[in-house]
Parts: C-alpha cells; sequence; structure tokens
C-alpha cells in the first residue's frame, strides 16, 4: 500500500488527488476499480499484498478509506455499505451491554433503532438533549456509559453540541464519544482534534455528494480494540461497501471542499433572505447570529454548513404546499447532493419526531443561490394565498357577518 499522506499538504490538496494515487500498472491518474473477490496466494503460503478475499477486504475501497482517515486526521477509517450500517455497526462492536447516552436530536433512522434495536442486545439507551452540557452531565454514569453518540448540527434543527466539552464528560466517566459529523463534513469539522474517538458519516451525502451512492464511513482517533471489533464485525456481517461505489465515493471525494463550500456560501444567502420572507416564522441555521448554537459552531466549526430548516407561518399545511409548489428544488429525502432538495420532515419522521410539523427541510446545492431563492419565494407565496383562500372558503356567511 502506499505511504500515509504527508500531513504538509491541506485536506483540499489531498482530496483533490485521491492523495497523489497513481496506478502502478499502467501509470493512470484514476484509479482502477478493484472488482476481484479472492487474491493470489504465494507459493511460500503468503499473502504478501495484504489482500486474501472480498469480504474483509478490497483494494478500492482501502483507498477510499485512507483518503478519508486523511481529512478527518485520524489513525484509520472503514467504509461500510450505509451511514446506518456504521452507525450500528460501532454499537454493536460495544464489548457488551452498555448504557449510551445519544442527541435526541438526530438522523431520524438512527434514533429509532437505538430506541427499537439497541435495547435488544442489552444496551441502555439515554435520548438527552447533548447542546445542554449539564443534561449531559448528568445522564452520563461513571462507569457504566459506554458511548455518547452526538449529532452535530443535529437534523433537522440543526442543534451544535460542543463537542470539546461532550468528549471531556464522557472521557471522565470511562466512556467513549463518537460524532455523527455527515453534514458538518470534515472541511467544517475535525471530532477527533477536538477530542472525539470515533466520527461517523452517511458518506451517500456529501463525501460523495451526488445523490448515486449509498456508503458510510467510520474515522477512529486510535486503533484500539473497539475498532478491532468493528473491523471484524464489518467482516464477519459482510458489511464492506462495494468496489464500484467506492471508486464513485473516491471521484466524488475529489470535490468534496469546492463543493461543501460553494453549498454554504448559498445557505447562508438563503438562510438571510428568508428570515425576511412574510411567509417564514423561524429560520433553523447555525451560520445565524441567533440561531442558539452559533456561539458553538463559530468556535468548532470553520463554516456553517448547507443544511437549514425554515417553520412556516402558516403551519404544516402551508408547509406541504409550499413543498408542491417548487420547481427547481426536488420534493426528496436525504441530503448533500448537488441538486436542491426539500422535504417536509414530520412526514418522514412520524410523531415521535422532535421535528415540528411546520417545517420544510433544505438542502442547498451547486445552483445559482438566487434561482433558488426565487423559486422557493414562489413556492412560499403560492402556498400563502392557497392558505388564505382556503380560510376565507371554509368561514360560512353567517360567521362573516358576525
Ligand atoms: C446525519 C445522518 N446520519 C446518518 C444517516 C444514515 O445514512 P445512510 O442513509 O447512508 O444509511 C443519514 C441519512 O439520511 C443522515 O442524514
Amino acid at each position: 500500500m502506499p505511504e500515509k499522506p504527508s500531513r504538509l499538504l491541506r485536506p483540499r490538496t489531498l482530496a483533490a488527488q485521491a492523495l497523489g494515487s497513481i496506478d502502478p500498472a499502467t501509470k493512470a491518474v484514476v484509479p482502477p476499480v478493484h472488482v476481484a473477490t479472492t487474491y493470489l496466494r504465494d507459493p511460500d503460503n503468503q499473502y504478501r499484498a495484504g489482500l486474501v478475499y472480498g469480504r474483509p477486504d478490497n483494494a478500492t475501497v482501502r483507498q477510499g478509506e485512507r483518503v478519508i482517515a486523511a481529512l478527518e486526521e485520524a489513525d484509520d477509517a472503514l467504509l461500510l455499505g450505509s451511514g446506518m450500517s456504521a452507525a450500528t455497526a460501532a454499537v454493536m462492536a460495544l464489548p457488551g451491554p452498555s448504557h449510551i447516552v445519544a442527541s435526541a436530536v438526530m438522523y431520524w433512522g438512527f434514533r429509532n433503532w437505538l430506541a427499537t434495536e439497541a435495547p435488544r442486545f442489552g444496551h441502555r439507551v439515554d435520548l438527552v438533549d447533548t447542546t445542554n452540557l449539564a443534561a449531559v452531565r448528568k445522564a452520563v454514569r461513571r462507569g457504566k456509559t459506554r458511548l455518547v453518540w452526538i449529532e452535530t448540527p443535529g437534523n433537522p434543527l440543526w442543534t451544535i453540541t460542543d463537542i470539546a466539552e461532550v468528549a471531556a464528560i464522557a472521557h471522565r466517566a470511562g466512556a467513549k464519544l463518537a460524532v455523527d459529523s455527515t453534514v458538518a463534513t470534515p472541511v467544517f469539522t475535525r471530532p477527533i482534534a477536538l477530542g472525539a474517538d470515533l466520527v461517523m458519516h452517511s458518506a451517500s451525502k456529501y463525501l460523495n455528494g451526488h445523490s448515486d451512492v449509498i456508503a458510510g464511513a467510520l474515522a477512529t482517533a486510535r486503533s484500539d480494540d473497539w475498532w478491532a471489533r468493528i473491523t471484524t464485525l464489518r467482516a464477519q456481517h459482510g458489511l464492506i461497501l462495494g468496489p464500484f461505489e467506492a471508486w464513485l465515493l473516491l471521484r466524488g471525494m475529489r470535490t468534496l471542499e469546492p463543493r461543501v463550500k460553494t453549498a454554504s456560501e448559498s445557505a447562508v444567502l438563503l438562510a438571510t433572505w428568508l428570515r425576511r420572507h412574510p411567509g417564514v416564522a423561524a429560520v433553523l441555521y447555525p451560520g445565524l447570529p441567533d440561531h442558539p448554537g452559533h456561539a458553538v459552531a463559530a468556535r468548532q466549526m470553520t463554516g456553517y454548513g448547507a443544511m437549514l430548516s425554515i417553520r412556516l407561518r402558516g403551519g404544516a399545511r402551508a408547509a406541504i404546499a409550499a413543498a408542491a409548489r417548487v420547481r427547481l428544488w426536488k420534493r426528496a429525502t436525504s441530503l448533500g447532493g448537488v441538486e436542491s432538495l426539500i422535504e417536509h420532515r414530520a412526514s418522514v419522521e412520524g410523531p415521535s419526531s422532535p421535528c415540528p410539523p411546520d417545517l420544510l427541510r433544505l438542502s442547498v446545492g451547486l445552483e445559482d443561490p438566487e434561482d433558488l431563492f426565487a423559486d422557493l419565494d414562489r413556492a412560499l407565496r403560492a402556498a400563502g394565498g392557497a392558505r388564505s383562500r382556503a380560510k376565507r372558503a371554509r368561514k360560512s356567511p353567517a360567521r362573516q357577518k358576525q
């Protein structure tokens, strides 16, 4: 395998050149896709290339992992079949039934898994407001809590958890800190440098960036027993990412920084414009000075990301009506692609979610922000107009006279 990347090169350079990799056989500047499931054993019974079989390992996957480890300043990284398989593998690799403290505001799919499936493995999970350090201190039990899991910015309210402070609380109690950094990306936050033990990404989002790969990544601060068990579980359960997906992900990561920075600049503009919009009651975006997490975000992030949510004055009905009227934004789930997406999150997350029914989640892509705003403005106004007409129609003539 090639050597570890130079610490002197900046992340944007490392990503743009996929660590400067050149195919040794052909000198191609684009790496091949290694699809082999099995490898030749040397006559003396050794496997000198270090690869044996495709379930534990793959050369294309390894290359993607090396890029992610470099970007996260991690000791090592693993690629898995999805963000969910990465997150659940990390929990299943804990040494035994454990107490887990996790953010109440986070990607709903993993929150549901923690609430319904993790207890089947004997784990006890407490969901707390991890933006409130006193609440985290109270929830963590010395010697019992093995894992604190946070997502920052947290879906879909974009709550900000102080990584360094929560790492200190977790470590004092003898627990590890894992951070779902999908939305921040390594461009804006380096959780390991702030004290986290493990970083997780749904690489289906910004790392790949083109809405055409489902993938998950884990990056570790150190290759300890937990990491060894995660690696073994990935091999035993067959959770490794496929080689074609790993290759697409490698290609997507080459443009990570320019993509994420451009989308984030547009998100700042949209958040500023939308907060003055008559149909919008609130804009949830950590880049706005009145967001409750703004000060922590300014400290631990180098940009505020490209995810924001709006709450509509007209409630759930107006939110669904506005989403129905966009033409440029795509009405779809997921985030972090080049195309902008809009979603009524409460329809997805159901009644147990902390997501308010009047909320629309916006994943800002790479289109011109003025076009994005014009489309949203028109949809919001049309939804507002439709709502007033429906209200007027509901009022009976008799009531109107009163
Ligand atoms: C923040 C976050 N974490 C994890 C996941 C799960 O990732 P995947 O869909 O790749 O399994 C998602 C997916 O939407 C997400 O948004």
